[in-house]
């Protein structure tokens, strides 16, 4: 077993995960994110959920942010103050234990994904991207992960690919599907030009409604929708916990 907690920009959610599996055990907590999210408000509502799942054993936590030795370094979609924060010690204190892994949500979301989701997604060179507020990205070749990519803020003509196609984007700007999936596509066409992936697995909650846009997508690379949805990002934080403390 593991505990796996995803900090997104709504809602703070955590599940015991058993890792042979990837299914929770038991019930999912979710506690809004705190306003605002510094470092101490979001160490204390995830020690609640911790807390009231009575789990004393490692914890992986997940955060909108590039995670470098421990140490959130970016803050596209969080508070400005994460930046420069020490996650380890800011959880290790919150939660009173040392054994804890903190890293990209999308990583974390992509590494459950490659153990658990899809037969494709495990194998070759694969881009897992979660649509939300922004576009999260994870790179994995045979599942092994290559941390920290941040492909949400690739730019094309200018504009950042999170501003122009997350499932954020096309509520702002009330884009029909057709409308938001030519600028998906154009994003994809140019991760296929650099990167010339095997696949990419879209994920994200506008994944649930995949059949009204992938089947839209023009671009020469299988697009496959995640299978994990929503638990992914709990599932890869309990994982890397585990696997950080692994002998
Ligand atoms: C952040 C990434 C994060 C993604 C999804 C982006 O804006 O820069 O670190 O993975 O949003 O939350």
């Amino acid at each position: 077993m593991g505990f796996g907690v995803d900090v997104g920009g709504s809602g703070i959610k955590g599940a015991v995960v058993d890792l042979r599996t990837g299914e929770f055990v038991g019930e999912r907590i979710k506690i809004a994110t705190p306003k605002p999210a510094t470092p101490q408000a979001v160490a204390d509502t995830v020690a609640q959920i911790v807390r009231a799942h009575d789990w004393h054993g490692p914890v992986g936590i997940t955060l909108p942010s590039v995670i470098r030795q421990q140490v959130a370094t970016t803050a596209a979609n969080i508070d400005p103050s994460w930046v420069g924060t020490q996650v380890h010690d800011l959880f290790a204190e919150a939660l009173g234990r040392e054994e804890l892994a903190v890293l990209n949500d999308a990583d974390a979301a992509g590494v459950a994904e490659v153990a658990f989701g899809e037969p494709q997604a495990r194998e070759g060179a694969v881009i897992f991207l979660t649509f939300g507020t922004g576009i999260g990205s994870a790179m994995l070749v045979d599942g092994t992960l290559f941390p920290n990519t941040e492909l949400g803020h690739l730019l094309l003509d200018g504009k950042e690919a999170e501003h122009l196609a997350s499932s954020a984007a096309k509520d702002r700007e009330d884009l029909s599907y057709k409308k938001w999936a030519k600028r998906v596509d154009a994003v994809l066409h140019e991760y296929a030009r650099l990167l010339n992936p095997t696949a990419f697995v879209v994920g994200g909650g506008i994944s649930r409604k995949a059949d009204k846009w992938v089947p839209l997508l023009t671009v020469d690379v299988p697009v496959i929708p995640a299978k994990l949805r929503n638990r992914a990002g709990i599932v890869g934080a309990a994982m890397a916990a585990h696997t950080h403390l692994a002998p």
